[in-house]
């Protein structure tokens, strides 16, 4: 399934590797941080190469919400209660700057993205919940947040924290202004290239595409949403959380500002632009990666939402879904990756990549040109965490062992493959071995081998996005097999 932003931007597409190429730096992945990152190094005079698996700008970054803001739910005060007072510090400016920093590269490359300053709001629905704490800490730092009624939202709450001057834009558009900017700043893109390793050798970098090809580098930068196969570990300190999205147009005028609720179900809105005055763009259902039993159930679950609020029949125009992770300690992880002396990383952002991980790309670019960088100890890619931090990884990696142990075991379907409709895949008891099977639209049947070809987990088949969704560590596959998402690289064996 298209996102909103995917459907509705003109992408520049870029060739394919084929031959070796050696540069400063390979730029791993053509998302918000990859692209954002590549620029910066290409602005500093750097020889920079992009080597993307897939075509830029459709994965997360064109599937987000596209609100570059500094407001990340209610997070100042729970990074109070968790680090003190200086990381909520840190966090707020480095966030804040990075929200100006977008809007000044939209500005200064003339990018059409449909950019507008809003409010924020993150809102509260239930009466018992006090939003005071989060407003006076997040003012107390320095950033323009009060404490509002929760009528001004525009959607049911009954208080809210406000932040003035925040951002809402079409996050493909700005990222395919992004890519032709790198592009005449000498920069190199090359799309369905995928990586299959990354190394360091003496002196540099190696980065071998599934072509066969190489890339030489001085240094290379991750920028694949989690880093591929097990480079620094990041898989097992982080959990894959997927959300999903509609765009639907209302019956009356939509919100003006942008809101997410600190309630569950999690609602996150904005204007959508191109519905014209009643559009607006719904995120939420959030979940595990692979762990929801129909994903049908939570794209209905935001029009359910939308209907409800609104009193009419909904019906959206767009729905798509994408994933994130999210670290123990609530900060993402942007800098060196243990281990591996010329190989940068950049993930776990948390649902709040566009803020974050803007400010992720400065780092990463000082961290190469060898300058500082304040958010480069915020951010620290080398971090163990805290005591709460590592039962929390541990937690997880004992559900991921689960997985790993149990399979398929509960999900297998009884009837046999002959009966599977059109547009209809899932798990299927074949001789005595579990394939999975999808019946595309032209009454084609794709089998594969169930299981990831990161650590071997087994796969859960996503009807709704109809994909195979792996939530050990989040990779999904298309039915045929082909790599969508990391950390894994290769295709899902056929079956
Ligand atoms: C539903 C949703 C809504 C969100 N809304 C917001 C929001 O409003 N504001 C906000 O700040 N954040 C938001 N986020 C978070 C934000 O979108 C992400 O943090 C950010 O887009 C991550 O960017 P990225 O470049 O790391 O990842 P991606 O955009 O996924 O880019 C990674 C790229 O690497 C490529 N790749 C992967 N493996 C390989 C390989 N082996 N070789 C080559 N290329 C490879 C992929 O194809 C992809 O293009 C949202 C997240 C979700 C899930
Ligand atoms: S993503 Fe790690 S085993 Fe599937």
């Amino acid at each position: 399934m298209a996102s909103v932003w995917t459907e509705t931007a003109e992408i520049p597409s870029y060739d394919a590797l084929d031959a070796d190429v050696s540069c400063d730096v390979v730029v791993v992945g053509g998302g918000w941080i990859g692209l954002t990152t590549a620029l910066l190094l290409a602005q500093e005079g750097a020889g920079v190469v992009v080597i993307e698996g897939g075509r830029i700008a459709r994965r997360t970054s064109g599937n987000t919400t596209g609100k570059v803001t500094s407001q990340h739910g209610a997070i100042y005060a729970a990074l109070r209660d968790r680090h003190g007072d200086d990381v909520p510090r840190l966090y707020a400016d480095t966030n804040q700057n990075a929200v100006t920093q977008v809007a000044a590269l939209v500005d200064r490359l003339g990018i059409e993205c449909q950019l507008s300053r809003t409010p924020s709001y993150v809102y509260t629905t239930d009466p018992t919940t006090s939003l005071r704490d989060e407003a006076q800490t997040a003012a107390s730092l320095g950033l323009p947040a009060q404490l509002v009624d929760g009528q001004e939202v525009g959607v049911p709450a009954v208080a809210a924290v406000r932040f003035d001057d925040q951002l809402q834009l079409h996050p493909v558009r700005y990222l395919a202004g992004l890519a032709r900017a790198l592009v005449d700043a000498g920069g190199r893109i090359y799309e369905q290239s995928r990586a299959m390793s990354i190394d360091d050798t003496d002196g540099g970098v190696e980065v071998k595409v599934a072509s066969g090809n190489v890339v030489r580098a001085r240094h290379a930068v991750t920028a694949t949403l989690l880093p591929i196969g097990t480079i620094g570990g990041y898989f097992a300190r982080t959990a894959p959380e997927q959300s999903h999205g509609i765009a639907v147009r209302l019956p009356v005028e939509a919100p003006t500002g942008m809101a997410i609720s600190v309630d569950a179900p999690v609602r996150s809105t904005r204007p959508w632009p191109g519905g014209g005055p009643t559009g607006l763009i719904v995120v939420g259902s959030g979940h595990k990666v692979g762990r929801a039993d129909d994903t049908r159930a939570a794209y209905q679950a935001l029009v359910d939402w939308v209907g409800s609020t609104w009193n009419f029949d909904a019906q959206p125009e767009f729905r798509w879904s994408a994933h994130d992770y999210a670290s123990a300690d609530l900060l993402p992880y942007v800098g060196r990756a243990p281990g591996n002396e010329g190989i940068l990383i950049a993930t776990g952002m948390h649902k709040w990549g566009l803020s974050n991980g803007t400010a992720a790309a400065g780092v990463l670019r000082d961290l190469i040109l060898g300058r500082d960088n304040p958010a480069a100890a915020l951010y620290d890619a080398g971090r163990i965490g805290d005591a709460r931090s590592v039962a929390a990884m541990i937690k997880t990696n004992l559900e991921v062992g689960k997985e790993f142990a149990t399979g398929h075991a509960a999900r297998i379907l009884t009837t046999g493959l002959d009966h599977l409709e059109v547009g209809e895949g899932g798990l299927y008891n074949r001789d005595g071995r579990t394939v999975g099977a999808y019946c595309d639209q032209d009454g084609e049947l794709h089998t594969v081998k169930p299981v990831c070809t990161h650590l071997g987990c087994s796969l859960s088949w996503n009807q709704a996005d109809t994909t195979w969704d792996c939530s050990c560590h989040g990779s999904r596959f298309s039915p045929d097999g082909s790599v969508l998402d990391g950390p894994a690289t290769r295709p899902l064996d056929t079956d």
